[in-house]
């Protein structure tokens, strides 16, 4: 009998069977059978057989590094996410909402990198070359040896490479990509697993930095391939408001450098621009002087951000209270609102609470509580807090503000944008750093931080 191409496999327990079924015969898991290339088997091979010219194991002392020399993509803030510029032989995987500017920024990087280092191939599934060429006339590109691919055949795609031989390669969407080995559906879990594993395999045998544009699925995950993110060296995500101009890119996972790293963006006319100083961005529409407004000191990766959070506190009409916020967690918020109540008597039963973090920004990090608790605290007592002064610090279910990391960094952006005090923890305080003109008033409860910052 001939042996079949394609084999599906269970993704949870891992039987292999020839036909597709909704539930897997073996462990019974639904919808788990995915296809993959039925695996070339010797005849007569009964074990793994070692292939010749195969990797020998080599002594840490003598392994070269000399060739992990980073590439310069031509984009400051993409190079700051990337830990300091494009990895040789790395595989890069670009998450983002449609729409966000995937395109437009690898486009803009393609263009850099080759009137820099030389040919770039920019293989698309999901634009024709005019629509490429158009979009790269509005850039302003110039004419650099960018080769501009409309192709979703894998094959086709690598075949292009090996002519073209170019420094980097970009393959936006890997969704759209199919490989003739397999004959499901383009974007289906086994054609992209498919595509993205050739494509790393050509990554790291030629050395051959590639880009890899993920779609991003309505709950936030990049699309089906979980698996994705595993198999790439780094996976960077696109986030921002398409409401506000600027973007913000954040490293989820690098290999080669620091995660949570930022990197910000201005969507303009002609394309993104990087934003080398976000606190004057973040902060650019801020009303002093309003109740219920916070400066907060955030650091994301090795980057201080100062940060406005807005709240509004308003009796709610309708005995249940609505709390909402965006660009923080909403547990969080539940929390510092409770630690409010019980521990500084703020009467915030029944009243509805809106926050939100200015310009779409999300903040994750605990040493943005105080911000929140001084933002919330503001719009209740309706008394803005104390001019010129920004704050940070983690606080506890005890009503105690904690230490956080990176002080000295907060506190010097802080002074850099003009602030004279900063409301910290008092374990943070630290006589010899140079904070310029800012003071550093240390607080040891919440109870005392309203009172350094509400007066
Ligand atoms: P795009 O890069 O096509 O998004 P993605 O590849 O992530 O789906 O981004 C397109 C958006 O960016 C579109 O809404 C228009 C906007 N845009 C600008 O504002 N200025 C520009 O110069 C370009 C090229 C796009
Ligand atoms: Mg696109």
């Amino acid at each position: 009998m001939k042996e079949p191409k394609t084999i599906f496999a269970c993704q949870a327990c891992g039987t292999q069977t020839r036909k597709w079924f909704g539930q897997c015969p073996d462990c019974g898991a639904w919808n788990s059978l995915v296809e993959e290339a039925a695996p070339a088997v010797r005849p007569g091979a009964a074990g793994p057989v070692p292939a010749a010219g195969g990797a020998t194991a080599q002594r840490y002392d003598q392994v070269e590094t000399a060739d992990a020399e980073r590439l310069a993509s031509g984009i400051g803030e993409l190079d700051r996410v990337l830990g300091g510029g494009i990895v040789p032989g790395s595989a890069v995987l670009l998450g983002g909402e449609p729409g966000i500017g995937k395109s437009t920024l690898l486009l803009q990087m393609a263009a850099a990198v080759a009137g820099t280092l030389g040919p770039v191939l920019y293989a698309s599934g999901e634009e024709s070359v005019e629509q490429l060429k158009m979009r790269g006339d509005r850039l302003g590109l110039g004419a650099p040896p960018l080769y501009l691919l409309a192709e979703t055949c894998l094959e086709r795609i690598v075949e292009e490479a090996a002519r073209v031989k170019p420094v980097v390669l970009i393959v936006d969407s890997i969704q759209t990509v199919f490989s003739l080995k397999l004959q499901s559906a383009p974007g289906s879990i086994g054609q992209v697993r498919a595509a993205a594993a050739d494509l790393l395999f050509i990554a790291k045998g030629r050395n051959l930095p590639t880009f890899l544009v993920g779609h991003v699925t309505k709950d936030g995950s990049l699309a089906g391939p979980k698996v994705l993110e595993h198999v790439v060296d780094t996976v960077l995500y696109f986030e921002g408001e398409r409401h506000h101009s600027h973007r913000v890119i954040r490293a989820v996972k690098n290999r080669f450098g620091a995660v949570s790293e930022l990197g910000v963006f201005d969507m303009t006319g002609t394309g993104l621009r990087g934003v080398p100083n976000p606190s004057q961005l973040f902060l650019a529409e801020r009303v002093s002087n309003a109740p219920g407004s916070a400066v907060l000191c955030s650091v994301e990766g090795s980057r201080p951000i100062l940060v406005e959070v807005q709240a509004l506190v308003s009796s709610g009409a309708y005995g249940t209270a609505r709390r909402t916020a965006s660009g923080l967690d909403h547990n969080r918020l539940s929390l510092l609102l409770a630690v409010l109540e019980k521990r500084a008597g703020l009467g915030l039963a029944g009243e509805d609470v809106f926050l939100n973090m200015a310009g779409g920004l999300t903040i994750n990090e605990p040493a943005a509580d105080l911000g929140v608790i001084a933002a919330v605290a503001s719009s209740l007592r309706n008394r803005p807090v104390l001019p010129g002064t920004a704050m940070f610090g983690e606080v506890g279910l005890s009503g105690e503000v904690r230490g956080t990391v990176r002080a000295g960094l907060r506190l010097r952006e802080a002074a850099q944008l003009g602030f004279t005090r900063c409301v910290m923890p008092s374990t943070n305080c630290a006589p010899g750093t140079d904070g310029g003109a800012c003071e550093q008033v240390g607080v040891g409860t919440v109870a005392e931080a309203l009172e350094a910052l509400l007066g």
